[in-house]
């Protein structure tokens, strides 16, 4: 059987001096490993060891010839099954991000069609400069995988995060998404219904009440559904997001639109994944002009209560569908999202924790507690995109588990 090919490139960060041991054990994965190295990671490891390590060739300069391999050396931009860069310093990212293609390095990612897994390791103010978290979302938006560096001693002798992760962390996530790439088309024939984004309960013709959603978090789901073959609708509120590629798009305002939307289509769906943010809560009369300040203290809004979409689609539940909610809790995790589960007739409530920084609305991470009726599973941080993969392999399981194809 064909070897999966990994890329390895390596960047002239301090942490390089882990690289030789990546290689070494990538290769005992049983991955062919080519290693390719920035000018400046030659300061802190040397080609010769890459090679040995990697037992293949290792490159350099774009102009080398190539020796008894005889591959040109574009030609490991389409041979790579997963290009992983590790460590990945801010200057790289940064030139990533400009499409610039300097070096061997740079030419072969930009030349790539494979997932591209990119480790970050630096000083921690240059990984939580605005500049740094500004290119690593705009790569990750374009589809890059990137690890959380963790905390640690760092080169200067501060503790921080941007320290390179565990080799073992590392080694288990480039298989990880080998294992992802071959899920491609996993969904294909499949039916998926995602709802993302905050709902917007009208006050008054110019003022609505809402929440922090931003609809990453279901954007994420629904690109990732798309990417693996499904056909997806994305029931969205109110966001600035673009529309992922493949996905058919409806749009709501309130949570009473959200639930005339999913009780008319949950029925064809085979798997739905709620990860909007309706309002519980709308005013009791919408006012139909301006309301205008009367003089007094202050106003009194009464609020009347929202259905409960999810309830109402789990009561909809078809034979062999599942059915994804989630809970975003600030307290009592798992008991509340326990709770949840039954009410919502849900297969499994995704939690987060939304006071936890990395966690909920609004960011590009999350921190997930899987809640089902087998017990509670906590996962680290990670991408949103990464928990989508996640979902969507659980909720693929269940349904195979139900007898579905
Ligand atoms: O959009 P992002 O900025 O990426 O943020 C992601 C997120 C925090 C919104 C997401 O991860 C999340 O937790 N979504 C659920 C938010 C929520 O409404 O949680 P809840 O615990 O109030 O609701 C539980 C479940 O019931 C959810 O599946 C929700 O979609 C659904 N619900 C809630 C209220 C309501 N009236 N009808 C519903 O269907």
């Amino acid at each position: 059987m064909k070897k999966p090919c990994i890329v390895l490139g390596v960047t002239g960060g301090i942490a390089a001096y882990r690289a030789p041991d990546i290689a070494r054990r990538l290769v005992k994965a049983g991955c062919e490993v080519f290693c390719i190295l920035t000018k400046n990671a030659q300061n802190i490891i040397t080609k010769q060891t890459m090679e040995t390590m990697s037992k293949n060739p290792c490159v350099v300069d774009m102009f080398e010839s190539p020796k008894s391999w005889e591959v040109e050396h574009i030609a490991l931009a389409t041979r790579a099954d997963l290009f992983l860069i590790a460590p990945a310093t801010a200057n790289f990212i940064a030139k990533m991000v400009a499409g610039i293609a300097d070096d061997m390095l740079t030419t072969t990612v930009l030349a790539t069609k494979a997932p591209v897994l990119v480790v970050p390791a630096m000083n921690t103010n240059m990984y939580e400069n605005p500049i740094t978290q500004r290119n690593i979302a705009a790569l990750s938006a374009l589809g890059v995988r990137f690890m959380e560096p963790t905390e640690g001693m760092l080169a200067n002798g501060h503790i921080g995060k941007g320290h390179i992760p565990e080799i073992d962390d590392i080694v288990r996530r480039a298989l990880d998404e080998m294992s992802a790439k071959a899920a491609e088309g996993d969904l294909k024939g499949l039916k998926i219904l995602v709802t993302a984004g905050p709902t917007r309960e009208p006050i008054d013709p110019v003022r609505y009440i809402t929440n922090r959603s931003s609809g990453k978090m279901g954007y994420a789901v629904a690109a990732e559904a798309a990417r693996r073959g499904a056909e997806v609708t994305l029931v969205s509120g109110p966001v600035a997001l673009e529309k992922p590629d493949g996905v058919n798009r409806v749009f709501v305002q309130t949570t009473v639109d959200l639930l005339g939307e999913m009780t008319s289509r949950c029925e064809e769906a085979d798997i739905i994944i709620q990860s909007a943010a309706p309002a519980d809560f709308r005013p009791l009369t919408i006012a139909e002009t301006k309301i205008k300040k009367l003089g007094g203290d202050g106003m009194v809004l009464e609020l009347t209560q929202n259905p409960d979409v999810a309830a109402s689609v789990g009561k909809l539940k078809k034979e062999g569908q599942v059915i994804v909610g989630f809970a975003a809790e600030t307290n009592d995790i798992s008991e509340n999202a326990r709770a949840k589960l039954l009410r919502k007739n849900a297969d499994f409530i995704v939690a987060n924790d939304v006071t936890r920084p990395g966690a909920g609305f609004d960011v590009d991470t999350n921190i997930a507690s899987i809640v089902s009726s087998e017990g509670v599973e906590d996962l680290p941080l990670m991408q949103k995109s990464e928990l989508a993969a996640w979902i969507l392999d659980r909720a693929l399981a269940i349904r195979k588990a139900k007898g579905k194809p």
